[in-house]
């Protein structure tokens, strides 16, 4: 499985630290920056290209984060095909792709600590689409609504 990652000047740090745990984890990892750390950048300018591949599947998951992890949602959803979510809860990191099909999980590197971020992408990366009906009659209707453009 390859996994995408992305991040801003807010998420500099715990990029690195999410970029060793997959490699640790034996993942192939697609690293659409920030490679360096620069206060005025902008998170879309390393969210979209990541959003993109996700879309494109070039990568099968992704991982965005930038400070506080809600503009890196906001701009990945964007992207029809993209099912993005900020998450801060086990939870919700592994069923967000077991019902909704989630293929970027968005973190805030100033809100989520390096030991919680770690949990919540191992759960992430592992979750599956569970394919039930209900779930996929639920996905058809947000691809309808990316057909028609809103
Ligand atoms: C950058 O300062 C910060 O605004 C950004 O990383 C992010 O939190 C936006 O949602």
């Amino acid at each position: 499985m390859k996994i995408g990652i992305a991040a801003d000047h807010g998420g500099f740090e715990l990029k690195q630290v999410i970029h060793n745990l997959l490699i640790s984890l034996e993942y192939e990892i697609a690293d659409f920056g920030a490679f360096e750390k620069d206060d005025l950048d902008d998170y879309p300018d390393y969210i979209i290209p990541l959003a993109k591949a996700v879309a494109n599947k070039q990568v099968d998951k992704g991982i965005a984060i930038c400070g506080s992890g809600v503009g890196a949602a906001i701009v990945a959803n964007k992207l029809p095909g993209v099912r993005a979510s900020l998450i801060n809860d086990h939870f919700s990191a592994h069923q967000g792709v077991e019902d909704d099909d989630m293929n970027i999980i968005c973190l805030g590197g100033r809100i989520t600590g390096t030991a919680v971020a770690k949990e919540l992408v191992e759960a992430f990366v592992v979750a599956k689409f569970s394919g039930g009906e209900k779930y996929v009659r639920r996905l058809e209707k947000i691809s309808q609504l990316e057909k028609l453009g809103g």
